[in-house]
């Protein structure tokens, strides 16, 4: 399973670059404010500086909802490195665009994916990414990591080669839930990667290990 940070959070990015485990990125919108990344010029900006830290997919996504609207601004966004992912919305007329995107040879996340008929559309669109929103569902009071596992089970049958990208994700449990559940990546918030390394046996271990080589030591 690979793994994704999902942040535009350029120190963050980094500090997870540097673990040595990390393989791409996604943002959206919400992302992008947050880090108060306005103006296209910056926008733009932002994503390169992001593509020059990570070597691996980049998801930037679209903020146009109509089929011209999507392919010039998903062209644009492409133009800018080779790892930009388009990411579109899981519309009628972001279908559309994913299929014209596949044609053209551009890779695309289709986002806002919440049911398995909607990863269904998106595989036959030629979708590179889906990303099913577990947190979302899991708000709703529904099964987030049961949607992966219907997923990973549908595309398994019917040989879809769009990968299952897991988002929303919320913590550490999350991520290895979806690696059993058949993710084929995984994208978080650096707080959960972090996350998967605590365990207060490794700490007291390691403790005990450091103290007793000390007083072997004197
Ligand atoms: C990533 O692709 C999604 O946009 C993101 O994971 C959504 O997460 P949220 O539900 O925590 O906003």
């Amino acid at each position: 399973m690979l793994f994704f940070i999902d942040t535009a959070n350029l120190d963050q990015i980094k500090e997870a670059n540097d673990l040595g485990i990390l393989d791409g990125v996604t943002t959206n919108p919400s992302l992008m404010a947050k880090e108060g990344i306005t103006g296209q010029a910056n926008i733009i900006k932002h994503y390169v500086d992001i593509c020059n830290i990570v070597d691996g997919p980049v998801s930037a996504e679209v903020i146009s909802t109509d089929f011209n609207g999507i392919i010039e601004e998903g062209k644009r966004l492409a133009d800018l490195h080779d790892n930009i992912v388009v990411k579109v919305p899981m519309i009628k007329d972001g279908i559309k665009a994913i299929a014209w995107f596949t044609e053209h040879d551009i890779a695309t996340n289709c986002t806002l994916v919440f049911s398995a008929g909607q990863a269904i559309l998106a595989a036959k669109a030629g979708a590179t990414f889906l990303s099913p929103f577990i947190g979302r569902v899991d708000d709703t009071n529904w099964d987030g990591v049961s949607l992966i596992k219907d997923i990973a089970e549908i595309y398994a049958i019917q040989g879809y080669e769009t990968s299952i990208l897991a988002a929303s994700v919320r913590n550490s449990k999350h991520i290895v839930d979806c690696a059993k559940a058949g993710a084929d990546v995984v994208t978080c918030p650096l707080s959960a990667i972090l996350g998967l390394l605590k365990h207060p046996l490794t700490d007291i271990g390691l403790e005990q290990f450091l103290a007793d080589h000390q007083k072997a030591a004197k």
